[in-house]
């Protein structure tokens, strides 16, 4: 994972493209981050630990301002641990590099540069990727045939902007299962990992395809396949706006981004339900020729799919087969012709759901992509793509994205129950007017104040569990998740009735225990579940719909959410547990739009 950016251009603009760029893909990780920039004819390296503030105040320092060349990096560390020498830009010999991605075999292509006498400063694949060029390079002096040769010797997954000290007026680019685009403007090109990245500069581009490199110049992009076949490309024009995306007096753009869900999440229902069931079915794809999903994704994206499978199971009666994508990639499937394949992806970058998805297509059945980034490489390789309405998100942790992919796969539920005729045209009718109150419904859901004593009790453990039954056990997936990746508490999320099946052991007096219940006809087995764990000792803090009524007795403190209909509950239900985990956070003092050791968009395996 990483983000990479790239310039070279007559307006010796280098260094703020750089920058910004940086900041733009800082998503991508926060490790270090680090530039190569072209300074009186030589090459110069600044690197530094931390986030690309730290970059930019040593930049400052160095007080340089113009460049018509330069690479830069912001690293999400793989191989090596984050400090300044790992991170990159990378040199060997005459030949600079940043890399996002992983050089699988280079334990024994370093061991082949070690015998040729070259010695590494860092722990990192990069670093030896930097040397297999160089290597190559003293071989043929001749950068083509030296970047097909890489190219072929390399396993695993790369995308490299490149500078060779006999050519500091080019930048060399090459890919391979990581993305990097091409973007121009008269006399200034650039290559990054994203559109966005270089949107403020300019929104015409182009995809550099798996395997190929490109030779930019000021004047000229050239780009060549791995045999070396130079290729014609089209200019594309993105259609994404510059937003200068602010807190907007929020403290975290995560509890800004939790604010906006009322209306993400009723702007994508209403988008794809329009007038009604009919104008909801001609927005998706034609699902009736469907008998059952494979829906693939990872993390929070997975854990969506999670409640859509229970969800479309119990309502519109289809098998929903769930796999975690870096699970599904190898795997040797079972699809037939009456399989779709769902791949959910908030990026539209995930490595491993990239991948799943591209088996799906060998395996020849249909793939639909719910995706939240427009033009993402899953949104270009799905046959289908239904986009969520999220917007940019920008903290870590997904919240708004995940309620909308909720939101949208519970409509492509409502709509298998509507062809295998298992909802009524009443139910139909409350569905859609509780949807038209969506935006209320969560808003009440967001701005209420009553989790702040449950936050308190969550953040003195180190230990908690997440308990529910069906669909609620999904959500509880989730909560779990956001707990312990923005506050660091190591949490469990368990299937109600499974815990006594030996985790119960780690429950003492105290440990915080949530269950969620929004289910009338499990409630009194959570109850049962709930007494379990009380007996032992557990805090219980029950999350459940109003109609659900729990004995005071039985919870130390109780956060009671509207009832839904069951296809929109889950929507509602994960709020309080976003808003939780963040209050829990914001106690433990974490940095929770960046929390440690994670990057929003992971283009690795
Ligand atoms: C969620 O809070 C996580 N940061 C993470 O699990 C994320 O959902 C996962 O990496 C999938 O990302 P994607 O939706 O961009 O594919
Ligand atoms: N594998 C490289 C490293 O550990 C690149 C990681 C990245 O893509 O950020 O430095």
């Amino acid at each position: 994972m990483c983000g990479i950016v790239g310039y070279v251009g007559k307006n010796k603009n280098a260094m703020k493209v750089l920058m910004d760029g940086l900041q733009c893909l800082e998503y991508r990780g926060y490790d270090s981050a680090g530039i190569a920039i072209l300074q009186n004819e030589t090459i110069e390296i600044i690197k530094s630990k931390g986030k690309v503030s730290s970059l930019s105040h040593k930049l400052k320092a160095k007080g340089i301002v113009e460049s018509e060349l330069g690479i830069a990096h912001t690293r999400w560390a793989t191989h090596g641990i984050p400090n300044e020498i790992n991170s990159h830009p990378h040199r060997q010999g005459s030949v600079t590099l940043v890399h996002n991605g992983i050089i699988e075999n280079y334990t024994q292509l370093k061991a082949d540069l070690v015998l040729q006498g070259y010695s590494f400063t860092s722990d990192t694949d990069s670093e030896v990727a930097c040397g297999v060029i160089d290597s190559l390079y003293k071989q043929y002096r001749d950068k083509h045939k030296t970047l097909q040769q890489a190219n072929a010797m390399f396993r695993g997954s790369f995308a490299f902007a490149i500078v060779f000290d006999d050519d500091i007026k080019t930048l060399y680019a090459m890919r391979r299962n990581s993305p990097l685009i091409v973007a121009f403007k008269e006399d200034e090109i650039y290559v990054a990992s994203d559109v966005p990245a270089i949107l403020k500069y300019t929104n015409k581009y182009t995809l550099l395809e798996q395997d190929e490199y490109a030779v930019l110049t000021k004047h000229e992009v050239e780009i060549y396949s791995l045999q070396g076949t130079r290729r014609e490309y089209e200019i594309k024009t993105a259609a994404m706006e510059v937003v200068d995306i602010q807190k907007e007096g929020f403290d975290h753009f995560m509890l800004k981004e939790i604010h906006e869900e009322p209306k993400v999440v009723s702007e994508t229902m209403r988008f794809y339900l329009g007038d009604g069931i009919s104008d909801l079915m001609s927005r998706l794809p034609d699902l009736s020729i469907y008998k059952e999903l494979y829906m693939i994704g990872c993390g929070s994206a997975m854990y969506a799919c999670m409640v859509a499978k229970s969800l479309i199971e119990s309502k519109a009666r289809i098998k929903v087969e769930l796999e975690v994508a870096s699970e599904f990639r190898y795997k040797n499937p079972i699809l037939t012709k009456e399989t779709l394949v769902i791949v959910v992806s908030q990026s539209g970058e995930t490595a491993d759901t990239l991948a799943s998805l591209q088996l799906a297509k060998e395996n020849n059945v249909d793939t639909l992509a719910i995706v939240n980034v427009v033009g993402s490489s899953i949104a270009r390789e799905a046959k289908y793509v239904c986009y969520t309405l999220a917007g940019p998100e920008i903290a870590v942790a997904t919240t708004k994205a995940y309620c909308t992919q909720v939101a949208l796969l519970s409509l492509i539920g409502l709509s298998f129950s509507v062809i295998y005729q298992k909802v009524s045209k009443k139910e139909i009718e409350e569905i859609i007017n509780e949807i038209k109150n969506i935006e209320n419904t969560l808003s009440n859901v967001v701005n209420d104040g009553q989790y702040e004593v449950a936050a308190k009790i969550i953040s003195k453990f180190s230990n908690v569990f997440f308990i529910g039954r069906g669909i609620d056990y999904a959500l509880c997936m989730e909560a779990s998740l956001k707990l312990k990746e923005i506050s660091y508490i190591h949490s469990e999320a368990y299937p109600a009735g499974e815990l006594k099946h030996g985790t119960i052991s780690l429950v003492e007096k105290g440990t915080p225990v949530i269950a969620i219940i929004t289910q009338q006809n499990i409630l009194e087995k959570m109850i049962s579940n709930m007494k379990e764990v009380k007996a032992r000792g557990a805090s219980i803090i029950v999350i459940a719909s109003e109609d659900l009524e729990v004995d005071l007795d039985i919870f130390d403190y109780r956060i009671t959410i509207p009832k839904s209909n069951s296809y929109l509950q889950a929507i509602t239900a994960i709020v309080p547990l976003q808003l939780l985990s963040y209050q829990v956070a914001m106690l433990k003092g974490c940095d929770i739009d960046q929390p440690r050791n994670l990057a929003k968009s992971v283009t690795v395996e």
